[in-house]
């Protein structure tokens, strides 16, 4: 069985998908500036630029979170993450993709570690409804892992001023405070002083990875490992497609294959890049993209003042063919569709040979694929050709199986798409202006008082609100 992730692109360069389709030639074109992106990108990481790229490489890290782990494994039932965006994505795609899907619901026994619950809401209902868990099977084998790259996200400050309160109320101070671990960032922020302060065990998020880059780091990994999960292998997928993604020939690196397909699609007036995963393990990877593509890529451009970026959207197949097929087929021809297709399941389910005088149902037992891992696969084979017979073209990325080291390779496949992305449009994939304002905006309708010290415009934030 292969080893390796492999992307299949025939269904972008396919003859009938008439002008829709990208030619050797369109590739051909783009080529040498792809190419002197890839030097440049080699270059910058070499003086340690790019830094998510040697997370895989980074054993002292990986020993800190191992030693983590077995401190607190035994004595834990509930794992609580309280985290936003690129600070609990990658937890929730980990668990779903690498963990029973009904992790949470097996026993003690049968599961690999605690229940985690990634609480990345400020939903009231939904964060009252763990608490209640926790209440009901006691704080005291609960472990709150509060991870914030800033240190200064109201979400997970306020979840955080809850969840210790309540830790310190049924547990008193000193029991509390062994029952929190901070990931945060190494030096700065005010959750690393609180760390200083309080004496808080903590994990490092590594300087210069920002929050959608850093799931390989402590931030995704610490729950991972918590939970059973193979963070060895992840790191040994991700090193592996960094041998891929270095190759400096666009014609062969996946990550600049992707990048040349998307770039080229969104200059034809398809900006829409729908991931759709035929898994159910898969679905909330696609999600984590969706962060990573939509924060990273989707940026005003200073050069020039255009505003760039392909619009990532997330769908799950077989489900959403009965949802938005309809809409990629007969609505604007605006999308690039990405499938993630698993070769091999964990699993076989076959479905039984049964009423033989009811078409409708007989056909399903009798075929060749009559199981269900041949159904989904079919359903996306069907797919993929009724979208071509509307030109619209699709791309597929094969799992050959879903297990930690194919993880791994996807996760750093699509992060190092992002640079190669961010330069064809001209714009710094690692920033993300345009949510300041909001959390600012936030800030100030929340009443914080030093806005002024940490030189934001407070005049200009309350013109905004009048
Ligand atoms: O990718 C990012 O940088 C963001 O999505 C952050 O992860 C998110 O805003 C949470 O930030 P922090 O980890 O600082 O609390």
């Amino acid at each position: 069985m292969s080893q390796t992730l492999e992307l299949d692109t025939s269904f972008v360069k396919d003859g009938k998908l008439g002008e829709d389709r990208l030619t050797d030639e369109d590739f051909g074109k783009l080529a040498p500036r792809v190419s002197a992106i890839l030097k440049e990108i080699a270059d910058e990481r070499a003086k340690g630029q790019h830094r998510f790229r040697e997370l895989p490489y980074e054993g002292p890290q990986l020993d800190e979170i191992k030693k983590a782990v077995a401190d607190y494994r035994d004595s834990t039932d509930n794992l609580v993450v309280l985290g936003i965006g690129g600070s609990a994505l990658g937890n929730i795609a980990l668990q779903t993709a690498l963990n029973p899907l009904t992790y949470n619901l097996l026993s003690r026994e049968q599961r690999n570690g605690p229940r985690l619950f990634v609480l990345d809401n400020v939903d009231p209902v939904y964060f009252e409804s763990v608490m209640h868990v926790l209440e009901k099977d006691g704080w005291a084998r609960t472990l709150v892992n509060v991870i914030s790259k800033s240190g200064e996200t109201a979400e997970t400050s306020a979840q955080f001023l809850i969840a210790r309160d309540r830790l310190i109320d049924r547990l008193g101070k000193k029991d509390a405070r062994d029952r929190i671990v901070v990931t945060t960032d190494v030096a700065r922020g005010t959750m690393r002083s609180i760390v200083d302060r309080q004496g808080y065990r903590s994990l490092e998020v590594p300087e210069g990875v920002g929050g959608r880059f850093s799931v390989l780091s402590a931030v995704g990994l610490f729950s991972a490992a918590m939970c059973g999960i193979d963070i060895d292998g992840l790191m040994a997928g991700a090193t592996a497609m960094d041998e891929r993604v270095k190759d400096p020939d666009p014609g062969t690196n996946p990550a600049a294959q992707i990048a040349m397909v998307h770039y080229l699609y969104d200059q034809r007036g398809k900006p829409i890049h729908v991931m759709m995963p035929y898994s159910q393990q898969l679905r909330d990877l696609a999600d984590w993209h969706r962060q990573l593509w939509a924060e990273s890529l989707g940026k005003t451009r200073t050069r020039d003042g255009r505003n760039v970026g392909p619009t990532p959207i997330k769908a799950l197949g077989a489900t959403d063919q009965h949802s938005q097929i309809q809409l990629y087929r007969e609505g604007p021809n605006d999308k690039v569709i990405t499938f993630l297709e698993v070769d091999e399941f964990d699993v076989q389910c076959p479905i039984p040979k049964a009423f033989p005088g009811i078409e409708a149902m007989a056909y399903l037992g009798r075929s060749d694929n009559g199981t269900l891992e041949g159904l989904l696969n079919t359903e996306k084979k069907a797919t993929e050709l009724a979208l071509r017979k509307s030109k619209r073209p699709s791309l597929t990325i094969h799992f050959p199986r879903v297990d930690a080291r194919m993880v791994g390779q996807f996760i750093y496949l699509y992060e190092s798409v992002i640079p190669i992305m961010g330069k064809l449009y001209g714009i710094d994939p690692y920033d993300q202006p345009g949510v300041e304002l909001g959390k600012q905006l936030t800030w100030f309708l929340m009443g914080r008082k030093d806005l002024e010290e940490m030189g934001i415009d407070v005049n200009a934030l309350r013109q905004i609100c009048s």
